[in-house]
């Protein structure tokens, strides 16, 4: 095992997420086996003693990976000399409502963590927002740092991502290892577009394989993009262990790479790809290299796509101009 731990901040650390990411995170799920892992967690004052308690159940594991864990209240104490900032801690929206409407209670965390995070974390920070409106927070961070290159701010994708997969294989009664390239595009909200256009099913394309244009515009598209109401309505609270899970995935990627012949889903700044406007926090399909991510080039879109890549990416001009009006960026 190598001997420096890699320090990980997740705030929202006493919360649902929370609960289940970090012991993913101790027990060597995200930077592998060989290494140690300490653990930097934030939360509000009023759940530092939940958050105590769940630090205890961290210690009884006993996780060798586990090098040392450190909580607080105090974003910039927390932050000093983090590699990689999983940022959780925010409201979840209820039965009824959309993750927009979460801008104004949640978009003013994003702002200070974001200061703090230029302040004080390490010079590698890597910064993956889950906390919900996801993509319009990393916006906020991001503009709050203005010395952390912009490449090192994402938001989670991943989940929906993981969904479409999940669902294409189904629908097709394959096995999920036989999907590659499935993209999301846009935000992560109901308006995202996740396309089978550019996905293979066994080497194959995957819209053609399904060949039902009826159950990727009625069925597919709806369910990925509302499965996190749906969690919602039938669990009584939001996901929480699939959403530690596409955390988990889209940072361990973000380290590890891409597979060959496959990309995964991301949402970073828009350099004007696909017609995104530049500066936006949208999700794209991307491949990871030697921590670095790159928007995959030259996918030709077709009148359907470009209607719904174009319908989310005016939602996410929409959510930035909301919270430009509070003065957040
Ligand atoms: P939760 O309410 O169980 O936990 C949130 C935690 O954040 C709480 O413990 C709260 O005290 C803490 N918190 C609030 N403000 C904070 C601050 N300023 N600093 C540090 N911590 C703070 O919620 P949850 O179910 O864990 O969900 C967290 C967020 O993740 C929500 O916004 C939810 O909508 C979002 N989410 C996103 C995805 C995605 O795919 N992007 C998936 C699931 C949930
Ligand atoms: C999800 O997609 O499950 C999360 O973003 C939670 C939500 O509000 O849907």
């Amino acid at each position: 095992m190598s001997s420096t731990p890699v320090k990980v901040a997740v705030t929202g650390a006493a919360g649902q997420i929370g609960y289940s990411l970090l012991f993913r995170i101790a027990s060597g799920a995200l930077l592998g086996p060989d290494t140690p892992v300490e653990l930097r967690l934030l939360e509000i004052t009023p759940a530092l003693k939940a958050l105590e308690g769940v630090v205890m159940e961290l210690d009884d594991c006993a996780f060798p990976t586990l090098a040392k864990v450190e909580i607080g209240d105090d974003a910039t104490k927390v932050f000093d000399g983090v590699n990689h900032a999983l940022l959780v801690g925010a409201r979840p929206r209820g039965p009824g409502m959309e993750r927009g409407d979460l801008l104004e209670a949640n978009g003013g965390i994003f702002a200070p963590q974001g200061k703090a995070l230029n302040e004080v974390a390490a010079d590698d920070i890597r910064v993956t927002v889950t906390g919900n409106p996801a993509n319009t927070n990393a916006l906020i961070a991001m503009s709050n740092a203005p010395d952390i290159p912009t490449e090192r701010f994402s938001a989670l994708t991943r989940l929906d991502h993981n969904r479409a997969i999940s669902q294409l294989a189904a629908k097709l009664d394959v096995p999920v290892t036989e999907i590659r390239k499935m993209t999301i595009w846009g935000n992560h909200s109901a308006t995202q577009y996740p396309d089978l256009f550019h996905a293979e099913v066994g080497g194959k394309n995957a819209a053609e394989t399904v060949n039902d244009q009826d159950w990727l515009e009625n069925t597919f598209i709806p369910t990925v993009a509302k499965r996190g109401a749906a969690i919602i309505e039938a669990r009584g609270a939001s996901s929480a262990a699939s959403a530690a899970s596409a955390t988990i995935d889209h940072a361990r990627t973000w380290v590890e790479g891409t597979a060959d012949g496959d990309w995964v889903s991301m949402a970073v700044r828009s350099d004007g790809s696909y017609g995104v406007e530049e500066g936006l926090i949208s999700s794209f399909p991307v491949t990871v290299s030697g921590g670095q991510w790159s928007i995959v080039q030259g996918l030709d879109i077709d009148d359907f796509s470009r209607g719904k890549i174009d319908a989310s990416v005016a939602e996410l001009a929409e959510e930035r101009d909301a919270v430009k009006g509070l003065g957040l960026i």
